[in-house]
């Protein structure tokens, strides 16, 4: 049975998997988690805790691991810096480094051993309980207008089960994502779609179509009892994909998985090509570098 609308409880959590090793990014990630490379004045991760508190999501769970001290510092207060900056009478940069402290109720748990997505996930556990969650993978850069994750929410909380979020990707991309085979759902518009089975990178001849998994989630909780028994898959690890074709395919409360199919602007900030974009795109937003870097840019093109 699925329970009623009324007696759904809202999403109110977030979970950042954080712990990876950034090896898409290497050299620059040597030394430096790749949440912190900057794109433009704020680590890429920030851009991600401030998405998840604009859809709501005031409660933020970061899974991290060894090497990723930066990240606690970030979100933390700074007393000595302040006190300099007190002493100099720059109010401005105060206020600027408060504001990534403020931002959320920002928790964090270790993964211990790097298992794998759904192993990351399921360290989320206790923190998270009885109720639907978002997840949120720190190498995905949403734009700033689009609103996905409160429409995901959206959806998890009228139909239930969990919801994905899928883009359409080029053939020879699909081996690097999480892959859907989808139905259209009566009632609901053409961007909601039943998942009917989720499969992890697969070859180009085997994947169900070109809709590939994005770094969104909105999950039901039954999905750690789910995680405790999926068995290491693709590069042997835990994968989320194959606990969320389970959920795909049972049947009960908690079960059955939507996506909402996203068409806007999204960076992969784990890649350098996605990076630069979301520099750019960023960038040119910027309140006091935009209009600057909006003329660099058309005269470089220009001459490109
Ligand atoms: C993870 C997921 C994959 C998803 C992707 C989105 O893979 O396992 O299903 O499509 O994120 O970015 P990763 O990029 O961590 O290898």
């Amino acid at each position: 049975m699925t329970a009623p609308v009324s007696a759904r409880p809202r999403t109110r959590k977030a979970v950042i998997p954080a712990a990876g090793l950034g090896t898409r990014f290497l050299p620059a990630t040597k030394a430096m988690p790749k949440e912190m490379l900057p794109v433009v004045d704020r680590p890429a991760i920030e851009y991600v805790v401030s998405e998840a508190v604009r859809a709501g999501l005031g409660d933020v769970l970061m899974v991290t691991g060894r090497n990723k001290r930066a990240l606690e510092d970030h979100f933390d207060r700074h007393p000595v810096l302040e006190a300099t900056l007190s002493r100099k009478g720059d109010q401005r940069r105060i206020d600027l480094i408060r504001e990534s402290d403020l931002v959320g109720d920002i928790h964090y748990v270790r993964q211990g051993e790097a298992l794998g997505l759904g192993h990351a996930v399921s360290c989320a556990r206790r923190h998270v309980g009885d109720e639907p969650f978002a997840v949120l993978l720190g190498d995905d850069i949403i734009g700033a207008d689009e609103h996905l994750l409160e429409r995901m929410i959206d959806v998890q909380q009228r139909l239930g089960g969990s919801v994905v979020a899928l883009m359409e990707v080029p053939e020879e991309s699909v081996s690097s994502y999480g892959v859907a085979a989808v139905e259209p759902v009566e009632g609901e518009a053409a961007g909601v779609m039943r998942v009917t089975g989720l499969v992890e990178k697969p070859a180009r001849e085997d994947a169900p179509s070109r809709l590939a998994v994005i770094g969104r989630y909105v999950l039901a909780p039954q999905v750690f009892e789910v995680l405790e028994n999926t068995a290491p898959g693709r590069g042997g690890e835990i994968q989320l994909t194959d606990a969320l074709q389970t959920l795909a395919q049972g049947e009960g409360e908690g079960h059955g998985v939507h996506a909402v199919v996203f068409d806007g602007r999204r960076y992969d900030t784990g890649d350098k090509l996605g990076y630069l974009q979301a520099v750019v795109e960023f960038g040119v937003a910027h309140p006091e570098l935009g209009g600057q870097l909006r003329d660099w840019l058309k005269d470089f093109a220009a001459d490109l």
